[in-house]
C-alpha cells in the first residue's frame, strides 16, 4: 500500500515536471490528492469505490476541481448509463482558489480541508477541520453557516490567540477565490460525510449507492450556505454606553446567568484542559473524581475561553462579542443565549460590557457583588431558530452601525481594534485610559498569545507554510 503510494506520487512528480518542461510560469509544485474520511476505509469495498466514484463525479480532484450537479434538463439515464452532469461552480475561479489555498492554507488546514496539514498536527486549537461543515466566528444564529462576510473577516484578520494568521495583504480577487474553495472543500466534506452515514446505515454490502445521495447531499448544503446569507443577526436593541454601571451590571448578569460556571468567577476559564499532564492526571483519577471535561465538534477538549488572556477569537468589536454570546459558538460548548435574553435584550449589552472591561486588562473580580455562583444551565437555542432580523430596524443608531461595520469595506474590516476603541466612548475616565493602551499592546499581547496557542502561533502573514508538495 505505501509502496504503491509512493510510486504513484513519482509518477505523477514526473508527469507535472515533464508538463512543466519549457513552460516558465510551471513552478508550482504537484499537490497532494484528496484524503477520505478515516470510516471510508472500514466500509466495503464496494461502497469505497462508489464513494470515491461519486466525489469525484461531483468534486473533480485537488488537481481539477469541479462543481456538478445533475442537468435538470436531461432525463432520467437508462440502466448501465450514467446522468448527465452540468457545472454549478466556476471551474476556472476553483483552480485559481486551489493554487491560492495549496500555497497559503494546506499547510495547516490539509489539502482536503480536514485540519491535518504538516504544520498543523500540533497547533491548538487545531487549524478548522471544514469536512464537518462547522464554523465558529459566524454572525448568523447558532448553527448555521457563516455568512460570506464572515469567512472574509476571519481570513483577512485571522483568529487572534490562535495560529490562524490573518492575510490582510492578500488581494480582493485571490480572497474571493480561496473562499470558494474552503466553501468547495467543506461542502465536499460532508457530502463525503452524508453517504459514508448513508451506506453504514442503509445500505446493504452487495448494493450500489445511488448517485442522488450525493447529488441530493450537495444540494441540501448548498442551500444551507445560501440561506445563511439572509440571517445574520443584529443586536436587539442599541448599545448603551460603556460605563462603571453598565460593567457592574454586566458582572451581575455574568455570575447570576452560568457564564462564571464554564468561564469561572475569574473569567480565566478552563485551559488547563489543554495541557496534557492534567488530562494524563484526570485519567489516573476514579472515573467519579475525574472533572467533566467538554469535547467540541472535532473531538478535542473545548475550554472555556481565558477572558483574562484578552485575546477573543472571533473579534474584539462589541458586536463581535455580542453575537458570540447571542449566537453561541458553534461546535463549541458555549452555548446560545438567545433564547435566555430575549425577554431582557438591554442585559446582553452589559454582559458585553464586562467582557470588554476585562479585556481592556480590568481585574474581573474587583466589586463582585457577593452572589452566589447559579446554578442556571445556559440554554441552548435551537439548531435553525432565526432571530427575526427586522426587529432591529428600530433598535436605534447603534445597531444600524454595527449592521453598517458588518457590510464594511476591508480597510474598516481591518481596522476593528480601532472601532471598538471608538464604540466604548465613555464618560468613564478609567475606561478611556484603558482604551488608549488598548492599541498599542494589542499586537504585543497578540505575538506571546497565552495558553492556548502553541508556540509558533503567527499572527503575521510572512511565516506562511511550505506550499504542500508530493513529498509532504
Ligand atoms: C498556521 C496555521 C494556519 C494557516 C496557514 C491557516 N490557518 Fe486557518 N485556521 C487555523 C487555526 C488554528 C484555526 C482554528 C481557530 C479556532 O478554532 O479558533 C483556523 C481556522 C480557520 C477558519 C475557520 C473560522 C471559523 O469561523 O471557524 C477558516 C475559514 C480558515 N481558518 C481559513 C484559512 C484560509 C483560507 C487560510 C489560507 C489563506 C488559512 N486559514 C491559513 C490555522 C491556520
Ligand atoms: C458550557 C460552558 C460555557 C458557558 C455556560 C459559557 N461559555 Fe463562553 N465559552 C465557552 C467555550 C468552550 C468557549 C471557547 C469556544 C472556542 O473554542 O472558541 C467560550 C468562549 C467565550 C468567549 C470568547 C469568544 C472569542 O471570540 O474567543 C466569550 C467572550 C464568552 N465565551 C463569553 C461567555 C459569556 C458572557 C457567557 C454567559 C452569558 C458564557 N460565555 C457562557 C464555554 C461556555
Amino acid at each position: 500500500m505505501h509502496a504503491l503510494d509512493w510510486n504513484r506520487s513519482w509518477v505523477r512528480f514526473a508527469l507535472v515536471a515533464l508538463t512543466c518542461l519549457g513552460a516558465s510560469a510551471c513552478s508550482q509544485q504537484p499537490v497532494a490528492e484528496f484524503s477520505y474520511n478515516a470510516a471510508v476505509a472500514e466500509l466495503p469495498e464496494l461502497h469505497q469505490n462508489d464513494i470515491k466514484e461519486g466525489l469525484r463525479r461531483l468534486f473533480g480532484t485537488s488537481v481539477a476541481p469541479r462543481l456538478r450537479a445533475v442537468d435538470p434538463e436531461t432525463p432520467e439515464p437508462e440502466e448501465g448509463e450514467e446522468w448527465t452532469l452540468i457545472d454549478i461552480g466556476d471551474e476556472h475561479s476553483l483552480k485559481r482558489g486551489a493554487a491560492v489555498y495549496n500555497a497559503r492554507c494546506a499547510g495547516c488546514h490539509g489539502v482536503t480541508g480536514d485540519g491535518a496539514g504538516p504544520a498543523g498536527e500540533h497547533l491548538r486549537p487545531r487549524p478548522r477541520d471544514y469536512r464537518k461543515g462547522v464554523f465558529k466566528f459566524t454572525s448568523t444564529p447558532f448553527g448555521m453557516k457563516p455568512a460570506r462576510h464572515d469567512l472574509v473577516r476571519t481570513i483577512r484578520r485571522g483568529a487572534k490567540g490562535t495560529s490562524m494568521p490573518g492575510f490582510p495583504w492578500m488581494s480582493e480577487a485571490d480572497l474571493n477565490d480561496v473562499i470558494d474553495y474552503v466553501i468547495y472543500l467543506s461542502q465536499r466534506g460532508e457530502v463525503e460525510e452524508y453517504v459514508t452515514r448513508m451506506a453504514q446505515d442503509e445500505y446493504d454490502e452487495g448494493d450500489n449507492i445511488d448517485f442522488l445521495e450525493f447529488v441530493d447531499a450537495l444540494a441540501l448544503t448548498r442551500e444551507r450556505w445560501e440561506s445563511a446569507e439572509d440571517n445574520v443577526v443584529l443586536p436587539l436593541t442599541a448599545k448603551p454606553h460603556y460605563t462603571e454601571d453598565s460593567i457592574t451590571e454586566g458582572r451581575r448578569i455574568f455570575l447570576k446567568e452560568g457564564c462564571a460556571k464554564c468561564h469561572g468567577v475569574d473569567g480565566k476559564g478552563q485551559v488547563e484542559w489543554l495541557n496534557p499532564e492534567f488530562l494524563a492526571a484526570q485519567d489516573a483519577l476514579p472515573e467519579d473524581q475525574r472533572e467533566q471535561i467538554n469535547y467540541d465538534a472535532w473531538d478535542e477538549p473545548a475550554p472555556a475561553a481565558d477572558l483574562t488572556a484578552r485575546l477573543l477569537h472571533g473579534g474584539r468589536r462589541p458586536i463581535d462579542i455580542y453575537r458570540r454570546i447571542y449566537t453561541g459558538i458553534n461546535g463549541t460548548p458555549m452555548p446560545a443565549f438567545e433564547a435566555l435574553f430575549a425577554s431582557k435584550p438591554d442585559e446582553i449589552w452589559h454582559v458585553v460590557h464586562y467582557v470588554q472591561h476585562i479585556i481592556e486588562g480590568g481585574d474581573p473580580l474587583a466589586g463582585i457583588p457577593s452572589l452566589p455562583p447559579a446554578e442556571v444551565v445556559a440554554p441552548v437555542a435551537e439548531p435553525d431558530s432565526d432571530p427575526d432580523a427586522d426587529e432591529s430596524a428600530d433598535a436605534g443608531d447603534e445597531a444600524e452601525d454595527a449592521a453598517a461595520e458588518e457590510e464594511s469595506t476591508q480597510a474598516e474590516d481591518l481596522s476593528d481594534d480601532q472601532a471598538s476603541a471608538d464604540d466604548n466612548t465613555t464618560d468613564s475616565a478609567e475606561s478611556a485610559d484603558s482604551n488608549a493602551s488598548e492599541a498599542s499592546d494589542d499586537d504585543a499581547s497578540d505575538s506571546d498569545a497565552s495558553g492556548d496557542t502553541s508556540g509558533e502561533a503567527s499572527e503575521k502573514p510572512v511565516e506562511e507554510p511550505e506550499p504542500v508538495g508530493v513529498e509532504a
